[in-house]
């Protein structure tokens, strides 16, 4: 199943990401994790990509689709995909699916989770993050069992640099101006589960596994 997670920053789509890979069996692909692996490695994508991270704006569509594309091209994406934070401007949607229909597929599911702002603000400010494994946890929310560390891995958990109020706010506002529409344009393709995001992360990995059917 080719699926992509729609949503604004601090919806859950990480959090349930984990879950779906799990369930469905196919690779997770999110170009926020690849831009700060290509940080925490000095790249010079990493480089390019920061700036505009620190600012909560969009790096540019060219460089993202690239990224993606490239990805999608591996071997591990041809039973099926996750893609976790692509598309986010109606451009990189229709690069997507030019890329897809040259490769005979198509988008089956976008998952499309709905979470009011005030909310938003409120996770993403007390999300930590493990340095070792990228788990997400929340202060209040998803405390780990050890303040600091990992559940699952042990590794040290961060906050990432855009999760301050200010940055969190833009990002909020760049995802209602360039990437809401994308609700429109997968309304259309008639391909889009909305799903209530603010409901507890059992409730919401159920409402999602309803939506898209056992595999
Ligand atoms: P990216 O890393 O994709 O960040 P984002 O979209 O801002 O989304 P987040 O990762 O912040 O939120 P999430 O929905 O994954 O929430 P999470 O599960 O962690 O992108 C970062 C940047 O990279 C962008 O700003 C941009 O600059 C660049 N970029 C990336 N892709 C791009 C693209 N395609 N085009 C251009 N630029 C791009 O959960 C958040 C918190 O809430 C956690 O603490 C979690 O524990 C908690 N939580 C989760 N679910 C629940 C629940 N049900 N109840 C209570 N708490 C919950
Ligand atoms: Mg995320």
């Amino acid at each position: 199943m080719n699926m992509i997670l729609l949503g604004p920053p601090g919806a859950g789509k990480g959090t349930q990401a984990v879950n779906i890979v799990e369930k469905y069996d196919v690779p997770h692909i999110s170009t926020g994790d690849i831009f700060r692996e290509n940080i925490k490695n000095g790249t010079e994508l990493g480089k390019k990509a920061q700036e505009y991270m620190n600012r909560g704006e969009l790096v540019p569509d060219e460089l993202v689709c690239e990224i993606a594309t490239d990805r999608l091209s591996r071997e591990d994406c041809a039973e099926g995909f996750l893609l976790d934070g692509f598309p986010r401007t109606v451009f990189q949607a229709e690069k997507l699916d030019e890329f897809l229909t040259a490769n005979g597929k198509k988008v089956d599911a976008v998952i499309n989770l709905e979470v009011e702002k005030e909310e938003l603000i409120t996770r993403l400010t007390g999300r930590r993050v493990c340095r070792k494994c990228g788990a997400s946890f929340h202060v209040v929310n998803i405390p780990p069992k050890t303040e600091g560390v990992c559940d699952y891995c042990g590794g040290e958990l961060y906050q990432r640099d855009d999760d301050t109020v200010e940055t969190a706010e833009n990002r909020i506002s760049v995802y209602d101006t360039q990437t809401k529409p994308l609700v429109d344009y997968y309304t259309k393709a008639g391909c889009i589960v909305n799903i209530d995001g603010a409901t507890g992360l059992e409730n919401v990995f159920a409402d999602i596994v309803t939506a898209l059917g056992e595999k």
